[in-house]
């Protein structure tokens, strides 16, 4: 063989130990094969420049030589690509043996669960959804809800003042004026939102929510308040749950209940969550007052209704067994983690 091509040969043999990924491969083969500047493609143009009688010797090496390039840079590549892959392999291998990382799940707050199946209940029932806003006029809060600055029953309630007019409602019940204001009997609605009231122990918290209920229509007495309420109770505490309603007193209403429930946690035989009674307060409620309708214009020669005041917190408390209502405003996420709906 030409000493020339042999030379070649030597040098594509020993350049190939250098060569460490299949880019390089690329390169390398580029560099002796590339058909126009490639050392073994320009051994070709040297053609013209050999002897005659050589011209088909050279041409057979020159051909050998490349045959032999190609299928040694080949396999060089095919090693390569091989190696390639299994270093990829090896470096994207997953292990499923592996403990997963744990994905902390998000949940919603107690609060907000509790007043999602009481609203559930009520659209069921047909209560709208109405927000009332959380400052108030002490009109909407207390005198149009037959309260007048003198009442003894401004007492019931410590009032965070903001000014001599404004205040951080009390009661969500500050929304049935709204409501009563805007629109005409038929009225069935359900206004969820927080109230405040200067007040703080165990069980109250200055900062709570309640949902109000309330119904006006033409006809509507105590019994579909009961019938109602046996509906809900039955729904939120259990089938077996009754209810039963204690005199009471509200400005706004007349005559006005406080709705027991028969105790859901032992069946009315007396536990520690009922304190030994079988019943369990849940809310306050009763007939509206003839005063509260005519304030808001309404005839009550055709008209009456009924009303009702939940606490949410007192309801998430008695259902997840909670004694301190802080416990629900703490965001501590071991507590929280317990009050979930899973
Ligand atoms: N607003 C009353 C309270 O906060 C509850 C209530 C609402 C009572 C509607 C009767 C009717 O205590």
């Amino acid at each position: 063989m030409n000493a020339n091509l042999e030379q070649i040969k030597q040098e594509i043999i020993s350049g190939a130990d250098g060569l460490n990924s299949s880019k390089e491969v690329y390169e390398f083969r580029k560099q002796y094969l590339d058909g126009k500047s490639g050392k073994i493609g320009l051994l070709m143009r040297e053609m013209k420049n050999i002897p005659n009688e050589e011209k088909a010797a050279y041409g057979k090496g020159v051909n050998e030589l490349k045959e032999w390039a190609l299928t040694f840079i080949g396999e060089i590549d095919e090693k390569m690509k091989a190696k390639e892959l299994q270093d990829r392999y090896e470096a994207e291998k997953i292990d499923i043996s592996l403990p997963a990382v744990e994905n902390a799940e998000g949940n919603l707050h107690p609060i907000t669960l509790v007043k999602n199946e009481i609203i559930d209940i009520f659209a069921g029932m047909g209560f709208e959804i109405f927000e009332g806003p959380e400052i108030e006029t002490d009109y909407y809060n207390f005198t149009a809800l037959n309260t007048p600055q003198d009442h003894p029953a401004r007492d019931m309630q410590d009032t965070f003042y903001l000014s001599p007019e404004f205040l951080l409602r009390t009661q969500t019940s500050a929304g049935q004026i709204h409501v009563m204001e805007k629109k005409q009997p038929p009225i069935k609605i359900l206004s969820p939102g927080k109230v405040f009231r200067s007040d703080d122990d165990a069980t109250h918290s200055p900062m709570f929510t309640q949902m109000e209920g309330l119904v006006v229509d033409k006809g509507i007495t105590l019994c579909d308040l009961q019938g109602m309420l046996d509906e809900f109770v039955k729904k939120i505490y259990g089938e077996g749950t009754k209810t039963r309603l204690r005199p009471s007193y509200f400005p706004f209403t007349e005559p006005s209940v406080e709705v027991d429930c028969s105790c859901f946690q032992c069946g009315g035989a007396g536990c520690k969550l009922c304190k030994g009674t079988g019943w369990i307060e849940i809310l306050g409620a009763g007939v509206v007052n003839n005063k509260v309708l005519e304030n808001c214009g309404i005839d009550t020669n055709v008209y009456s209704g009924f009303a009702f005041g939940i606490g949410i917190e007192r309801t998430a408390m008695l259902k997840y067994g909670i004694n301190n209502i802080k416990l629900l405003f703490e965001s501590d996420i071991n507590v929280l983690n317990q009050l979930n709906d899973k």
